[in-house]
């Protein structure tokens, strides 16, 4: 690793906790409030939307660098996110998992994948899902693509404390405190231990992609792209529900 830009990529990276796309009235709204079915469909649907594509993103990112030491830092990512192995352990299940639990016991009855399907996307989350796939995709520059992961995954850790927080609020629907947090394990994967390791791992990786003051600008770009198009995301989904 680099040192000097290290320390430069950790700053970067710890100006996510001043973004807006951390700091915005959906995070507020679900933090204060349990919402109305209707309106947690429409979170259950972008949030899914956008969620199912995070392990090819990941992938997406390994292919773009040549460094086997990222590689292997961002392999270790992807071994999470798949569950280490085990497909119910996989975070998008266990995502799942906590969203169908809560719808069904919000609608009183079985609450399955191909209902909540029925819900229109939003436009602005499919602009993020193809904008994100385009900063993925930036051939030839590794280095945008590595502060596009940075974003991500400095971004990842504190929405997963927030969306864990205002999932409490669905806790009294639970006939008991132990049905709700093994429904609730998506959340704690993340906040216990993946997140936090990730977020070194993508310091680790950017830190390889960064050899001069043109990759770190590049860097850059990504980063604030990412944060950008993030906070686009969630405010979309709080003017839909307002
Ligand atoms: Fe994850």
């Amino acid at each position: 690793m680099r040192a000097d830009y290290a320390k430069d990529i950790t700053s970067l990276a710890n100006t996510v906790f001043s973004h807006e796309a951390l700091n915005n009235r959906f995070y507020e709204t679900w933090i204060d409030n349990m919402l109305p079915p209707e309106h947690f469909e429409v979170f259950a649907r972008n949030y899914l939307a956008r969620t199912s594509n995070t392990a090819t993103m990941v992938a997406l990112s390994l292919i773009s660098t040549d460094d086997l030491d990222a590689r292997v830092e961002i392999a270790k990512n992807l071994h999470s996110e798949y569950g280490y192995g085990n497909p119910e352990k996989a975070h998008l299940n266990l995502l799942k998992s906590f969203l169908f639990n809560t719808l069904s016991r919000m609608h009183g009855h079985d609450y399955r994948e191909e209902r909540l399907n029925t819900v229109p996307i939003l436009p602005s989350t499919k602009d993020f899902i193809c904008l994100q796939r385009e900063l993925y995709t930036d051939k030839g520059r590794a280095s945008r693509v590595m502060g596009t992961l940075l974003a991500q995954e400095w971004l990842a850790y504190s929405m997963l404390t927030r969306l864990y927080e205002g999932a409490r609020n669905y806790q009294h629907l639970f006939e008991t405190n132990d049905e709700f947090h093994e429904s609730c394990e998506y959340f704690y994967v993340h906040i216990g231990e993946a997140e936090k390791s990730h977020k070194v791992q993508a310091i680790v990786s950017a830190s390889r992609e960064c050899a001069c003051d043109d990759d770190f600008e590049n860097m850059s770009q990504g980063f604030h792209q990412f944060l950008e198009i993030t906070a686009r995301y969630w405010n979309a989904i709080y003017k839909r529900i307002t």
